[in-house]
């Protein structure tokens, strides 16, 4: 059995064998298939992506039929059960877990770089106190491209890894600043005797205790929300990232597109939707009524549904978990019994039933990050910070790909035909 593929031009009658790789044709192949010299040939055409492969990526592997997903062959499951995001980044980013001094190398290149130089935080200075936090992020990391001239050298692997520990370094800082900015509180400065996200949490909410203790069980849960968010293959955050990356630009900017990207409220700013979406319903008496104008096209259950996943979210299933533990500390977010009754009634209809809509990643994780004290505005940040790791992988990684060019969707043009100019007045 030849693993090709056979296609007749019925406008010719001629007939073309194209070489399937790994279930895929190149869409190049196609150009081939002409009616004449002049023909430019057939072109494959996929708004929004839905069957087209942009890369070949040994980063994250994803099974949206069976609920499968994988950072570099590694079940999702286990990381968030054994590992910390420290470790993950290392692993997005080198492809392997690090070894003992491997990790404290990274650990200890991590913790030095978390500063931001005081010129920057006068620039975070200038937005108003109410500005969206993620439009700061968005911003702040722009700005940064301004202070690290030399990123731009992105074919040298070496400048690769200095940018990439110092965005993953910085990420938290930037984070806590904006969080405190719309407070009018002073900022604090990094304490790189704590854990990654006890550092974070720290710089969030301490306000003048000198031993301000983060309580354990929140600093894992937020550990584990930033493994379960740091990478997603190929989605509208990360093909920003490649796209623009794809330009040689700055990772800086490049991460700035990607931010922007996940900011939107169909992609990280999800989880900030959600918990707008559960205030509006009120309480669980208004679930019936609220999928009932749903499912009249009146708006969509946010946190349900996913381009890839046509079955449970893997990670929502972590962060349903990670939720009990975080509740017996902080107590019930009052809010979850609507979204438990949600949930239960979209997984009974046959409106979701039909369209294999499950919760997703952001269901859940809003829950968790009101319980512990963020307000609404920072969830897509806290979806921002750790997918910082996967975004520098996948465009380190488009980078090195020798079969990676400039990214440069073409278009079916069905605008019209050739005309001249008419002058103003001759305007009817
Ligand atoms: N509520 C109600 N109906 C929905 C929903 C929803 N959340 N999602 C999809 N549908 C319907 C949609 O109306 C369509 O129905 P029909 O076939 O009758 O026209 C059908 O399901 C297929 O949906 P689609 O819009 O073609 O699916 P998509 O792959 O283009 O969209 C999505 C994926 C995630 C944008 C969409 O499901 C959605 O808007 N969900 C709510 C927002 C959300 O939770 N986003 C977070 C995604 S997970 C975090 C991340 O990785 O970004």
């Amino acid at each position: 059995m030849a693993d090709t593929l056979t296609i007749t031009d019925n406008r010719t009658g001629k007939s073309y064998e194209v070489p399937i790789i790994d279930g895929t044709i190149r869409a190049a192949d196609l150009r081939q298939i002409k009616v004449g010299a002049e023909d430019f040939g057939v072109m494959s055409y996929d708004p929004a992506f839905m069957n087209t492969a942009s890369c070949r990526s040994k980063i994250t592997y994803l099974d949206g039929d069976a609920g499968i997903l994988r950072y570099r062959g590694y079940p999702i499951e286990q990381l968030a059960e054994h590992s910390t995001y420290l470790e993950v980044a290392y692993l997005l980013i080198h492809g392997e877990l690090p070894d003992k001094a491997q990790l404290a190398a990274w650990q200890h290149s991590i913790t030095t770089h978390t500063f931001v130089h005081e010129f920057l935080k006068r620039a975070l200075e200038g937005y108003r106190y109410d500005a969206h936090p993620m439009g700061r992020l968005v911003a702040f990391l722009a700005t940064l491209s301004t202070f690290y001239t030399d990123a731009k050298d992105v074919r040298n692997a070496e400048c690769r890894r200095m940018h990439t520990i110092r965005i993953i370094a910085k990420m938290p800082t930037i984070a806590a600043w904006a969080y405190r900015h719309s407070l009018g509180r002073p900022y604090i400065y990094p304490n790189n005797e704590l854990s990654y996200p006890g550092n974070f949490l720290a710089m969030l909410f301490q306000i003048a205790e000198p031993k301000f203790k983060v309580h354990p069980v929140l600093e894992r849960a937020l550990d584990v929300l930033f493994i379960l968010h740091a990478d997603h293959e190929q989605n509208c955050s990360t093909s920003a990232a490649r796209g623009v990356g794809s330009a040689e630009s700055d990772p800086y900017v490049s991460l700035a597109a990607a931010s922007a990207a996940l900011y939107g409220p169909l992609h990280g700013g999800a989880n900030e939707a959600v918990l707008r979406m559960l205030k509006k319903i009120g309480s669980v008496k208004n679930v019936p009524d609220f999928i009932a104008s749903v499912k009249k096209g009146e708006g969509k259950l946010m946190g349900f549904g996913h381009r890839v996943y046509k079955n449970y979210d893997p990670r929502a299933k972590v962060i349903k978990r990670l939720a009990d533990q975080v509740f017996d500390v902080t107590g019930k977010n009052p809010l979850l019994d609507i979204a438990l009754e949600l949930e239960k009634i979209a997984l009974s209809d046959d409106y979701f039933i039909k369209r294999k809509l499950y919760p997703n990643v952001d269901f859940y994780s809003g829950l968790i990050y009101q319980a512990m004290g963020f307000p609404m505005e920072m969830f897509p940040v806290l979806f921002a910070i750790p997918r910082a790791s996967g975004w520098l992988a996948q465009w380190s990684e488009m980078l090195e790909d020798p079969e990676q060019k400039i990214a440069r969707p073409r278009q079916v043009y069905i605008g019209v035909d050739e005309r001249n100019y008419v002058p103003l007045d001759k305007r009817g």
